[in-house]
C-alpha cells in the first residue's frame, strides 16, 4: 500500500511532466490557428467595411432618386390634381347644382328623398371617373413605402378631372354678333366648372382638355360659332342652312392646352353678318361640353 502511494506520488508529478511538451505545442498549434482565424476575420471585417461603404453609397444614391421620384410624382399630381377637399366640395356644389337642374318641378317631399339619391349619383359618377386614379394612388402608395416621406401628403391629394355637358334649352330667334351662347341646360358638371348662367368653363387646373360645341341653324340662314380661350378664338364653325328648307346643323371639337383660370365658351363670331336662328329644341339641341384629357 505504502509503495502503491509512493509510485502514485512519484508518478503524477513525473506523468504531469511527460504531458508538458505535448500541451505546449497544441497550444501553440492553437495559438497559431487562433492567429490565422483572426487574420481571417479581420480580412473579413475589412471586405465588410467595404461592402458597407458601397452599400451606403448606393443607399444614398438611391434616397436620392427615391426624393426626385416623389418630387416628380407631387409634382404631376399637382398638375393635375387639387385636394381631395376641395373635390369634395365641388362634388356637393356638383350635386346642389344637378338637384336645381332636375328637381324643380318635384314635390317638396320627393324632392327631399331625390336630392339625397342625386347627391349619392353624383358621388357614384366621380368615384368612377376616379376610380383610375384610385388605381394610380395604390400604386404610388406601394411605391413610396420604402421612402416613407409626406406620404400624408399624397394621400390628401385628389385629382381634379371635370366633365361638362350642357344644352341650350330655347331658341334663340335673334342672335347677335359676339355674342355668348350660354348654354343653360346642364346635364354633367363633374367637378362643376361650368356655369350655365354665364355659359363659361372655368379651367381649374393647368392641363389638356378637349371640347365639342354643335349648333343648329335655321332654314335659309347661316351662323357662324367660335370656341374662345379667354379672349381668342381656337376654332370657328359655319353652319349654313342656306338653300335648304329646314333646319341644319354642325359640329366642331377643339383640344386645347389651358392654364388654370382660362375661360373657355362659345361665342357667335363677333362681326361676321349672321342670317339665321339658333335653334334648340326637343328633338335638335345645340349643345356644349368640354372634359379633361390629362
Ligand atoms: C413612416 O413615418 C412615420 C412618421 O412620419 C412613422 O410613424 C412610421 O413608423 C414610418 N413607417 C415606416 C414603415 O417606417
Ligand atoms: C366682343 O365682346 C367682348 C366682351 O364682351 C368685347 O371686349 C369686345 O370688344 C367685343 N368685340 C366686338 C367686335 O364687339
Amino acid at each position: 500500500m505504502l509503495m502503491l502511494i509512493t509510485w502514485f506520488l512519484f508518478s503524477v508529478p513525473l506523468s504531469c511532466f511527460a504531458f508538458i511538451p505535448d500541451n505546449t505545442e497544441h497550444f501553440n498549434s492553437v495559438i497559431g490557428e487562433l492567429t490565422d482565424r483572426l487574420a481571417d476575420l479581420e480580412e473579413r471585417l475589412s471586405t465588410q467595411e467595404h461592402i458597407n461603404i458601397d452599400l451606403e453609397t448606393r443607399l444614398k444614391v438611391q434616397e436620392k432618386r427615391n426624393r426626385e421620384q416623389e418630387d416628380l410624382i407631387k409634382a404631376l399630381f399637382a398638375r393635375t390634381c387639387i385636394t381631395s377637399k376641395q373635390a369634395a366640395f365641388e362634388r356637393q356644389q356638383d350635386a346642389k347644382l344637378h338637384k336645381n337642374s332636375f328637381n324643380r318641378k318635384s314635390s317638396v317631399d320627393k324632392e327631399k328623398t331625390e336630392s339625397g339619391s342625386s347627391v349619392l349619383t353624383t358621388f357614384e359618377k366621380a368615384t368612377v371617373s376616379e376610380k383610375g386614379v384610385n388605381e394610380q394612388f395604390v400604386i404610388i402608395k406601394h411605391g413610396l413605402h420604402g421612402a416613407n416621406r409626406s406620404m400624408k401628403d399624397v394621400q390628401n391629394i385628389d385629382c381634379d378631372r371635370v366633365a361638362f355637358y350642357s344644352y341650350l334649352s330655347n331658341t334663340d330667334m335673334h342672335p347677335k354678333p359676339n355674342q355668348t351662347i350660354v348654354f343653360d341646360h346642364v346635364v354633367t358638371n363633374t367637378g362643376g366648372k361650368f356655369n350655365f348662367k354665364t355659359g363659361i368653363f372655368t379651367c381649374p387646373i393647368q392641363g389638356v382638355y378637349a371640347f365639342s360645341w354643335t349648333v343648329y341653324c335655321s332654314n335659309g340662314g347661316y351662323l357662324i360659332s367660335e370656341l374662345v380661350v379667354n379672349s381668342r378664338s381656337v376654332g370657328d364653325m359655319l353652319c349654313s342652312g342656306q338653300g335648304d328648307d329646314n333646319i341644319r346643323h354642325t359640329s366642331s371639337v377643339a383640344v386645347v392646352e389651358l392654364n388654370e383660370g382660362d375661360r373657355v365658351y362659345v361665342r357667335l363670331h363677333p362681326i361676321a353678318v349672321l342670317n339665321g336662328v339658333l335653334w334648340s329644341g326637343p328633338t335638335y339641341l345645340s349643345s356644349f361640353s368640354g372634359w379633361t384629357i390629362f
